[in-house]
């Protein structure tokens, strides 16, 4: 387990908060407040005991170089109106404008630096960064799960220098996911989407050992469809990996993992909003037609099973959901497990930056037990792998 704010003393301390800022921008403008609203319950926490908080952060990729437009400047406005109570901006994360800045702090006052990827030594997880970044601080609390991936100075290397904890945030999301994986109610399912086998092939081997069934969804479960025999037509599938497809199969078949490929699917001639389609069992796609979505039997297939299944994680959508109206297998296969949630009966947990677009569409994201906003982070976790972030809190 992790240390958390309820370990330690934080009044009157000066507290380095890494947090993840990375929100979506478009134009200039923020287009999707939750991670600054997620993160609200740690910073009013830190403030409300009195801490002295400086909030640090990476801001898209500028490459180790001061990039105007990923200023994390308008990100911290934003927070500000967010938590309704000022926040200070400083133009450097660390040296001594960044030390005097937060040495000036007066206990329950915050700032947030500027980009932590502008020096080159955070990528590189160069010690003299994480030292510098050290310098500011007496305590290190990290509330930033989805780049707990990365093992840079501001989310790995400094948890070297000062003691280190975990945030609300990030206690909140590690609490939901080893709820769901590495200690669930049995059964447990999870849904794979996406468009490849051969960038998820980590991901299915470990859930493979995992769960007790599989639901493969998107031009991902056309490999497998293919893989067996079946016609897919020009759908958008990976020839080179059927054999693993069979692979995996087989060792689903020999553990008794039940694999539920789609019964029925949506076939177009062109991946456009609004063209024409039809639904059709999978033994009977076109020649020339492309599968964009699962049919309503698959979906229905599946909510018979969700009365069953105790726990549920999901990742990827079913079909091609960001061109209406071939979201609609992933919709309603949301709402379906929506409200078996509701229901009472299931744990359901998704993550990935697609799956919650999708489950945003559908009017969902509120109603499942948890949706993560990691995307990189939430896949790592689900292929059984070791977040650098997380190790360094325990
Ligand atoms: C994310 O948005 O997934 C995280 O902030 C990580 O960003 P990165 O992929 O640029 O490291």
């Amino acid at each position: 387990m992790v240390r958390t704010l309820d370990d330690v003393d934080v009044a009157g301390k000066r507290v380095l908060l890494r947090a993840d800022l990375n929100v979506p921008m478009h134009e200039g403008r923020i287009t999707d407040l939750t991670r600054l609203e997620r993160l609200t319950p740690t910073i009013r926490e830190l403030l409300e005991k009195k801490a002295r908080l400086a909030i640090c952060s990476h801001f898209g990729r500028p490459k180790g170089k001061r990039v105007p437009e990923m200023s994390l400047r308008p990100v911290a406005t934003a927070l500000a109106e967010v938590l309704g109570r000022p926040v200070g901006f400083v133009e450097d994360c660390i040296g001594e404008v960044a030390e005097r800045a937060v040495a000036a702090l007066a206990p329950g006052e915050a700032l947030v630096l500027e980009n932590t990827r502008f020096h080159p030594g955070e990528e590189a997880n160069d010690p003299e960064m994480a030292k510098a970044l050290a310098r500011l601080a007496d305590i290190y609390v990290n509330d930033a799960f989805s780049a707990a991936h990365r093992a840079h100075a501001s989310t790995e290397g400094i948890a070297h220098y000062l003691p280190a904890y975990a945030g609300r945030l990030m206690q909140r999301e590690l609490e939901a996911l080893s709820a769901a994986l590495e200690h669930p109610n049995h059964p447990v399912a999870a849904v794979v989407g996406g468009a490849k086998v051969s960038t998820k092939l980590d991901l299915l081997s470990n859930l493979l050992s995992r769960v007790d069934a599989l639901v493969i969804g998107g031009a991902m479960a056309n490999t497998f469809l293919a893989a067996q025999g079946i016609d897919v037509g020009q759908s958008l599938q990976e020839p080179e990996m059927h054999e693993t497809a069979r692979g995996i199969l087989a060792a689903a078949k020999a553990k008794g993992t039940e694999i539920l490929l789609p019964l029925d699917v949506v076939v177009t001639d062109k991946l456009a909003p609004g063209a024409a389609a039809e639904t059709v069992p999978v033994s009977a796609v076109p020649r020339e037609r492309i599968i964009v979505d699962v049919g309503p039997e698959t979906v229905a297939r599946i909510g018979e099973h969700l009365g069953r299944w105790k726990t549920l994680v999901w990742n990827g959508p079913l079909g091609a959901f960001e061109v209406p109206p071939f979201d609609r297998g992933t919709v309603a296969l949301a709402v379906k497990v929506a409200e078996a949630t509701a229901r009472g009966g299931l744990l359901s947990v998704a993550g990935g930056g697609d799956t919650v677009a999708a489950l945003r569409q559908a009017g969902v994201v509120e109603k499942l037990s948890y949706v993560s906003t990691a995307g990189g982070a939430f896949l790592e976790w689900l292929e059984g792998k070791t977040l650098p972030g997380v190790a360094v809190l325990g």
